[in-house]
């Protein structure tokens, strides 16, 4: 891989989740569920829902707290988003890149839960290619006008938040190669039905792709890369399902605890979940200068992937 494509680093962070809490128990009283079956069958507690907000103010929010601790005049901006405020134009990238005054490259990138691994390639590709001298990659989902109450199993999962980060180039080499796939034969499994704009899913399906993807991901990633799993200190995975990630752990002989898990209190928060998960270790300092980090999405599409980082 050439120095552009692997000198490029995440250099800030910064996430937004609305205030707005609605626990299992409170879903509860509107659905036929309880706290006990979905954490017993997900691992989540709790999830965000922003009322009166919409994709692009949560992306804007993140992006808002990413500048309040790193301030920079953005560039490129990609956001990945399965749930955007308008089905064509504007995309929320462009609306970022109107408030921000920013005139480089701005698009949005659909690619299910597998959207935010997506977009970090194009924006490490924006700049690798001198197309910017940097990219604020997004990810911001509102899903939760998109459940159907009337379908428990599917309705409990999803939760609402944004997140973002910025890539610079950097001395080294930070960025590692990747590994991008899809299936499109299982596009039909997990969908937003056009008709209902309600997410419509077989999860059980999902279920079964999602443990084989991130499997054939951190395999494909390791080969690809030269490493053995003990060289990774980190690997932060889409946060579908907690029992997806202890199947694949148990599975794959990985401990448990190198994946990172924040489900309990976000739920399912599509291509948000990802750079989500990363602000928060960040800022709870669990991420040191010099580890290796696995990031592994799988969603819609059917579509997975995932890279490999070295924390700045
Ligand atoms: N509360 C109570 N009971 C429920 C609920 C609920 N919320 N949902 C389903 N049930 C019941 C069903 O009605 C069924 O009852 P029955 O046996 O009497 O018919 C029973 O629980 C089992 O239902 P299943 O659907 O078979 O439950 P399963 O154990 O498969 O769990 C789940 C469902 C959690 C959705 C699981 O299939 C899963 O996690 N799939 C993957 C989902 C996923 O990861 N999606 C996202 C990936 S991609 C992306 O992020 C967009």
């Amino acid at each position: 891989m050439s120095d552009e494509h692997s000198h490029i680093h995440i250099s800030a962070v910064g996430s937004y989740v609305s205030e707005r809490v609605v626990t299992n128990s409170e879903l509860a009283s509107l659905v036929d569920t309880s706290d006990e079956w979905i954490y017993s069958h997900t691992g989540i507690r709790e999830r965000r829902w922003a009322e009166g907000e919409t994709t692009f103010t949560m992306a804007y929010f993140a992006v808002q707290d990413l500048l309040k601790r790193y301030s920079i005049h953005i560039d490129a901006i990609v956001c990945a988003t399965a749930s955007p405020d308008y089905p064509g134009f504007p995309s929320v990238a462009s609306q970022l890149s109107e408030r921000l005054g920013s005139r480089g490259p701005a698009l949005d990138v659909s690619a299910g839960c597998t959207g935010f691994i997506y977009a970090l390639e194009v924006g490490r590709s924006m700049i690798s290619s001198g197309l910017a001298t940097n990219a604020l990659v997004v990810g911001s989902e509102k899903l939760s006008p998109l459940l159907d109450m009337e379908d428990r199993s599917t309705c409990v999962l999803f939760g609402d938040g944004a997140a973002a980060l910025l890539l610079e180039r950097s001395e080294e080499a930070r960025w590692l190669k990747s590994y991008i796939k899809s299936e499109g034969g299982g596009a039909s499994s997990l969908a937003i039905d056009p008709l209902r704009r309600a997410i419509m899913m077989d999860g059980r399906s999902v279920y079964t792709f999602a443990v084989s993807a991130i499997a054939e991901t951190i395999d494909a990633l390791l080969e690809r890369n030269n490493l053995t799993i003990s060289a990774i200190d980190w690997i932060v995975p889409h946060q579908a399902n907690q029992r997806i990630i202890a199947a694949c752990a148990k599975r794959y002989a990985i401990a448990e605890e190198k994946f990172y898990m924040n489900i309990e209190r976000y739920a399912n928060t599509s291509a948000a979940s990802i750079p989500l998960a990363l602000a928060e270790m960040e800022r709870s300092g669990l991420l040191q200068s010099g580890q290796k980090i696995i990031l592994v999405g799988f969603g819609a599409g059917l579509t997975y992937g995932g890279t490999v980082l070295v924390w700045k």
